[in-house]
Protein backbone atom coordinates (compact mmCIF):
# COMPACT_ATOMS: atom_id res chain seq x y z
CA UNK A 1 0.00 0.00 0.00
CA UNK A 2 3.12 2.10 0.57
CA UNK A 3 2.48 3.72 -2.97
CA UNK A 4 -0.69 4.63 -2.00
CA UNK A 5 0.98 7.40 0.94
CA UNK A 6 2.27 9.46 -1.96
CA UNK A 7 0.51 13.04 -1.85
CA UNK A 8 -1.81 14.24 -4.15
CA UNK A 9 -0.36 15.96 -6.88
CA UNK A 10 -2.85 19.05 -6.77
CA UNK A 11 -0.81 20.65 -9.80
CA UNK A 12 -1.33 17.96 -12.02
CA UNK A 13 -5.25 17.17 -11.38
CA UNK A 14 -5.57 21.36 -11.82
CA UNK A 15 -4.07 21.26 -15.12
CA UNK A 16 -5.36 18.29 -16.32
CA UNK A 17 -9.02 19.68 -15.57
CA UNK A 18 -8.26 22.78 -17.68
CA UNK A 19 -6.80 21.07 -20.56
CA UNK A 20 -9.77 19.22 -20.35
CA UNK A 21 -12.16 22.21 -20.21
CA UNK A 22 -10.47 23.76 -23.12
CA UNK A 23 -10.53 20.68 -25.25
CA UNK A 24 -14.37 20.21 -24.62
CA UNK A 25 -15.55 23.56 -25.35
CA UNK A 26 -15.45 25.07 -21.65
CA UNK A 27 -19.35 23.10 -21.22
CA UNK A 28 -21.37 23.58 -18.25
CA UNK A 29 -22.22 20.26 -17.42
CA UNK A 30 -25.76 19.26 -15.29
CA UNK A 31 -24.30 15.84 -14.41
CA UNK A 32 -21.33 13.07 -14.57
CA UNK A 33 -21.38 9.63 -14.93
CA UNK A 34 -18.49 6.99 -14.17
CA UNK A 35 -18.77 3.81 -16.24
CA UNK A 36 -17.49 1.17 -14.32
CA UNK A 37 -17.18 -2.33 -15.68
CA UNK A 38 -19.61 -3.86 -18.55
CA UNK A 39 -21.97 -0.48 -17.94
CA UNK A 40 -20.28 1.38 -20.93
CA UNK A 41 -23.26 1.05 -22.92
CA UNK A 42 -25.25 2.69 -20.85
CA UNK A 43 -25.06 5.62 -22.63
CA UNK A 44 -25.63 4.23 -25.86
CA UNK A 45 -28.76 6.56 -26.27
CA UNK A 46 -27.25 9.82 -26.04
CA UNK A 47 -25.80 11.98 -28.36
CA UNK A 48 -22.09 12.36 -28.06
CA UNK A 49 -20.50 15.95 -29.03
CA UNK A 50 -17.23 15.31 -27.68
CA UNK A 51 -14.52 12.58 -27.34
CA UNK A 52 -11.16 12.38 -25.25
CA UNK A 53 -9.45 9.15 -25.71
CA UNK A 54 -8.20 8.38 -21.68
CA UNK A 55 -4.78 8.19 -23.64
CA UNK A 56 -4.78 11.61 -24.22
CA UNK A 57 -5.58 12.92 -20.46
CA UNK A 58 -2.11 12.08 -19.17
CA UNK A 59 -3.56 11.98 -15.94
CA UNK A 60 -5.75 9.22 -16.15
CA UNK A 61 -3.05 6.96 -17.11
CA UNK A 62 -2.66 3.59 -19.06
CA UNK A 63 -5.78 1.03 -19.46
CA UNK A 64 -5.58 -1.84 -17.45
CA UNK A 65 -8.55 -4.07 -17.31
CA UNK A 66 -10.95 -5.45 -20.30
CA UNK A 67 -14.08 -3.90 -20.18
CA UNK A 68 -12.37 -0.77 -19.13
CA UNK A 69 -10.88 1.03 -22.60
CA UNK A 70 -11.38 4.15 -21.35
CA UNK A 71 -12.41 7.35 -22.87
CA UNK A 72 -14.19 10.74 -22.04
CA UNK A 73 -17.28 12.05 -23.23
CA UNK A 74 -19.25 15.22 -23.03
CA UNK A 75 -23.02 14.07 -24.29
CA UNK A 76 -26.37 15.37 -24.58
CA UNK A 77 -29.28 13.15 -22.93
CA UNK A 78 -32.06 14.96 -23.88
CA UNK A 79 -32.26 16.90 -20.57
CA UNK A 80 -28.87 18.75 -20.62
CA UNK A 81 -25.17 17.42 -20.92
CA UNK A 82 -23.34 14.94 -18.71
CA UNK A 83 -19.58 14.35 -18.92
CA UNK A 84 -19.31 10.55 -19.57
CA UNK A 85 -16.02 8.74 -17.90
CA UNK A 86 -16.58 5.60 -19.89
CA UNK A 87 -13.86 2.80 -17.90
CA UNK A 88 -12.25 3.67 -14.65
CA UNK A 89 -9.03 3.55 -13.18
CA UNK A 90 -8.75 1.67 -10.36
CA UNK A 91 -7.52 1.87 -6.87
CA UNK A 92 -5.95 -1.83 -7.32
CA UNK A 93 -4.16 -0.54 -10.70
CA UNK A 94 -2.65 2.64 -10.39
CA UNK A 95 0.73 3.69 -8.37
CA UNK A 96 -1.15 6.96 -7.03
CA UNK A 97 -4.89 8.45 -6.47
CA UNK A 98 -5.18 11.18 -9.55
CA UNK A 99 -6.42 8.77 -12.34
CA UNK A 100 -9.26 7.26 -9.84
CA UNK A 101 -10.12 10.56 -8.59
CA UNK A 102 -9.90 12.90 -11.62
CA UNK A 103 -12.95 11.86 -12.88
CA UNK A 104 -14.57 13.24 -9.74
CA UNK A 105 -12.42 16.18 -9.49
CA UNK A 106 -12.83 17.55 -12.95
CA UNK A 107 -17.08 16.91 -12.51
CA UNK A 108 -16.86 19.39 -9.41
CA UNK A 109 -14.41 21.65 -11.54
CA UNK A 110 -16.78 21.78 -14.09
CA UNK A 111 -20.12 23.00 -12.04
CA UNK A 112 -21.61 19.12 -12.40
CA UNK A 113 -24.11 19.24 -9.25
CA UNK A 114 -24.76 15.35 -10.10
CA UNK A 115 -22.59 12.06 -9.77
CA UNK A 116 -23.58 8.90 -11.31
CA UNK A 117 -20.81 6.03 -10.28
CA UNK A 118 -21.82 2.25 -11.76
CA UNK A 119 -19.81 -0.65 -10.87
CA UNK A 120 -19.67 -4.46 -11.10
CA UNK A 121 -19.81 -6.11 -7.75
CA UNK A 122 -20.83 -9.66 -6.17
CA UNK A 123 -23.85 -10.39 -4.02
CA UNK A 124 -23.20 -11.20 -0.14
CA UNK A 125 -27.31 -11.08 0.52
CA UNK A 126 -28.67 -13.42 -0.75
CA UNK A 127 -31.27 -12.20 -2.26
CA UNK A 128 -28.40 -10.58 -4.57
CA UNK A 129 -28.32 -12.58 -7.79
CA UNK A 130 -26.44 -12.39 -11.00
CA UNK A 131 -28.28 -9.74 -13.58
CA UNK A 132 -29.52 -7.71 -10.83
CA UNK A 133 -29.22 -4.10 -10.67
CA UNK A 134 -28.82 -2.44 -7.11
CA UNK A 135 -28.68 0.47 -5.68
CA UNK A 136 -26.70 1.93 -3.40
CA UNK A 137 -27.74 3.49 -0.05
CA UNK A 138 -24.62 3.30 1.85
CA UNK A 139 -21.06 2.31 1.60
CA UNK A 140 -18.36 -0.11 3.92
CA UNK A 141 -14.89 1.49 2.99
CA UNK A 142 -12.95 -1.60 3.34
CA UNK A 143 -10.24 -0.99 0.80
CA UNK A 144 -8.06 -0.35 3.61
CA UNK A 145 -7.37 3.16 1.59
CA UNK A 146 -8.74 6.59 1.55
CA UNK A 147 -7.69 9.57 -1.30
CA UNK A 148 -7.64 12.44 1.20
CA UNK A 149 -4.99 10.92 3.45
CA UNK A 150 -2.30 13.38 3.06
CA UNK A 151 -1.96 16.92 3.46
CA UNK A 152 -5.53 18.75 3.30
CA UNK A 153 -5.69 20.43 0.25
CA UNK A 154 -8.82 22.64 1.34
CA UNK A 155 -9.49 22.46 -2.93
CA UNK A 156 -11.22 19.20 -2.21
CA UNK A 157 -12.98 19.64 1.01
CA UNK A 158 -12.68 20.00 4.69
CA UNK A 159 -10.50 18.05 6.16
CA UNK A 160 -12.95 15.71 7.86
CA UNK A 161 -15.55 15.34 5.37
CA UNK A 162 -18.93 14.07 6.81
CA UNK A 163 -20.61 11.41 5.04
CA UNK A 164 -23.88 10.36 6.84
CA UNK A 165 -25.82 11.19 3.65
CA UNK A 166 -23.09 10.65 1.02
CA UNK A 167 -26.17 8.73 -1.24
CA UNK A 168 -27.98 11.69 -1.81
CA UNK A 169 -31.41 10.47 -0.46
CA UNK A 170 -33.19 12.14 -3.20
CA UNK A 171 -31.46 10.82 -5.91
CA UNK A 172 -32.21 7.00 -4.58
CA UNK A 173 -35.34 8.06 -5.18
CA UNK A 174 -35.16 9.33 -8.11
CA UNK A 175 -33.48 5.88 -8.85
CA UNK A 176 -36.66 3.72 -7.91
CA UNK A 177 -38.78 6.28 -9.28
CA UNK A 178 -37.23 5.95 -12.73
CA UNK A 179 -36.90 2.16 -12.23
CA UNK A 180 -40.46 2.10 -11.19
CA UNK A 181 -41.43 4.47 -14.26
CA UNK A 182 -39.60 2.42 -16.73
CA UNK A 183 -40.63 -1.17 -15.31
CA UNK A 184 -37.13 -2.20 -13.96
CA UNK A 185 -36.43 -4.75 -11.05
CA UNK A 186 -34.34 -2.52 -8.60
CA UNK A 187 -32.80 -3.55 -5.40
CA UNK A 188 -30.65 -2.02 -2.61
CA UNK A 189 -28.28 -2.21 -0.10
CA UNK A 190 -24.82 -1.21 1.75
CA UNK A 191 -21.64 -1.76 -0.98
CA UNK A 192 -18.45 -2.69 0.57
CA UNK A 193 -15.11 -1.86 -1.33
CA UNK A 194 -12.20 -3.87 -1.10
CA UNK A 195 -8.95 -2.94 -2.57
CA UNK A 196 -8.56 -6.19 -5.15
CA UNK A 197 -7.01 -7.56 -7.38
CA UNK A 198 -7.80 -10.84 -5.95
CA UNK A 199 -11.23 -11.61 -4.90
CA UNK A 200 -12.39 -12.40 -1.87
CA UNK A 201 -12.14 -15.53 -0.23
CA UNK A 202 -15.46 -17.29 1.22
CA UNK A 203 -14.29 -16.33 4.91
CA UNK A 204 -14.03 -12.84 3.92
CA UNK A 205 -17.51 -12.86 2.23
CA UNK A 206 -18.93 -14.79 5.71
CA UNK A 207 -17.18 -11.51 7.59
CA UNK A 208 -18.59 -8.63 5.06
CA UNK A 209 -22.02 -10.08 5.52
CA UNK A 210 -21.98 -9.93 9.10
CA UNK A 211 -20.35 -6.28 8.61
CA UNK A 212 -23.57 -5.45 6.91
CA UNK A 213 -22.50 -5.98 3.77
CA UNK A 214 -25.06 -6.71 0.74
CA UNK A 215 -22.39 -6.14 -2.26
CA UNK A 216 -18.83 -6.28 -2.72
CA UNK A 217 -16.70 -4.20 -5.47
CA UNK A 218 -13.08 -3.05 -6.02
CA UNK A 219 -13.88 0.37 -6.71
CA UNK A 220 -16.30 3.36 -6.21
CA UNK A 221 -15.84 4.32 -2.87
CA UNK A 222 -12.65 6.88 -3.40
CA UNK A 223 -14.57 8.57 -6.01
CA UNK A 224 -17.80 8.76 -3.93
CA UNK A 225 -15.73 9.86 -0.74
CA UNK A 226 -14.36 12.84 -2.78
CA UNK A 227 -17.44 13.55 -4.43
CA UNK A 228 -18.85 13.90 -0.59
CA UNK A 229 -16.15 15.99 0.43
CA UNK A 230 -16.70 18.34 -2.97
CA UNK A 231 -20.33 18.43 -1.86
CA UNK A 232 -22.26 16.93 -5.37
CA UNK A 233 -24.85 14.97 -4.96
CA UNK A 234 -23.83 11.19 -5.51
CA UNK A 235 -26.04 8.50 -7.36
CA UNK A 236 -24.94 4.43 -7.03
CA UNK A 237 -25.60 1.65 -9.02
CA UNK A 238 -24.31 -1.69 -9.19
CA UNK A 239 -25.01 -4.44 -11.37
CA UNK A 240 -24.39 -8.20 -9.64
CA UNK A 241 -22.74 -10.16 -11.46
CA UNK A 242 -22.06 -13.38 -9.41
CA UNK A 243 -22.93 -14.36 -6.09
CA UNK A 244 -19.47 -13.34 -3.72
CA UNK A 245 -17.18 -16.34 -2.88
CA UNK A 246 -19.39 -19.06 -1.69
CA UNK A 247 -18.30 -22.48 -0.98
CA UNK A 248 -21.53 -23.05 -3.64
CA UNK A 249 -19.61 -21.20 -6.04
CA UNK A 250 -17.62 -21.63 -9.32
CA UNK A 251 -14.60 -20.00 -9.89
CA UNK A 252 -14.89 -16.26 -10.22
CA UNK A 253 -13.95 -14.78 -13.77
CA UNK A 254 -13.55 -11.44 -14.84
CA UNK A 255 -15.07 -12.78 -18.48
CA UNK A 256 -18.59 -13.77 -16.52
CA UNK A 257 -18.42 -10.69 -15.12
CA UNK A 258 -18.32 -9.19 -18.54
CA UNK A 259 -21.03 -11.52 -19.72
CA UNK A 260 -23.56 -11.02 -17.03
CA UNK A 261 -23.24 -7.27 -17.36
CA UNK A 262 -24.16 -7.56 -21.25
CA UNK A 263 -27.20 -9.32 -20.74
CA UNK A 264 -28.24 -6.93 -18.34
CA UNK A 265 -27.25 -4.01 -20.48
CA UNK A 266 -30.87 -3.12 -22.08
CA UNK A 267 -31.99 -2.23 -18.51
CA UNK A 268 -28.85 -0.63 -17.48
CA UNK A 269 -29.25 1.47 -20.63
CA UNK A 270 -32.58 2.05 -19.87
CA UNK A 271 -32.61 2.96 -15.85
CA UNK A 272 -29.71 5.42 -16.99
CA UNK A 273 -31.11 7.33 -19.31
CA UNK A 274 -34.47 7.81 -17.54
CA UNK A 275 -32.46 8.91 -14.56
CA UNK A 276 -30.07 11.32 -16.46
CA UNK A 277 -33.19 12.61 -17.93
CA UNK A 278 -35.38 13.33 -14.71
CA UNK A 279 -32.36 14.15 -13.26
CA UNK A 280 -31.93 17.02 -16.13
CA UNK A 281 -35.41 18.05 -15.73
CA UNK A 282 -35.18 19.20 -12.14
CA UNK A 283 -31.88 21.04 -12.22
CA UNK A 284 -33.51 22.88 -15.41
CA UNK A 285 -36.32 23.51 -13.35
CA UNK A 286 -34.06 24.76 -10.37
CA UNK A 287 -31.68 27.51 -12.40
N1 LIG B 1 -15.89 -9.32 -5.74
C1 LIG B 1 -15.24 -8.16 -5.98
N2 LIG B 1 -15.44 -7.43 -7.06
C2 LIG B 1 -16.32 -7.88 -7.97
C3 LIG B 1 -17.02 -9.09 -7.79
C4 LIG B 1 -16.79 -9.84 -6.61
O1 LIG B 1 -17.36 -10.92 -6.39
N3 LIG B 1 -17.81 -9.24 -8.88
C5 LIG B 1 -17.59 -8.15 -9.68
N4 LIG B 1 -16.70 -7.34 -9.13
Amino acid sequence: MEQHMIPLQMDILRESAERVRTRLGHPTPMAAAILGSGWGSAMADWTVTHTIPYGDIPVMGAAAVKGHAGALHLAETGEGSCLVFQGRRHFYGCAAWEPVIFPVYLAHQLGASTLLLTNAAGGVRADLQPGDLMAIDDHINGMGANPLCGPHHPDLGPRFPDLTHLYTPALRRELDESATARDIPLKHGTYLAVSGPSYETPAEVRAYATMGADAVGMSTVPEAILAGSLGLRVAGLSCITNRAAAIDNDALSHDDVIEITQAATPRMRTLVTTFMQRVGAATATKR
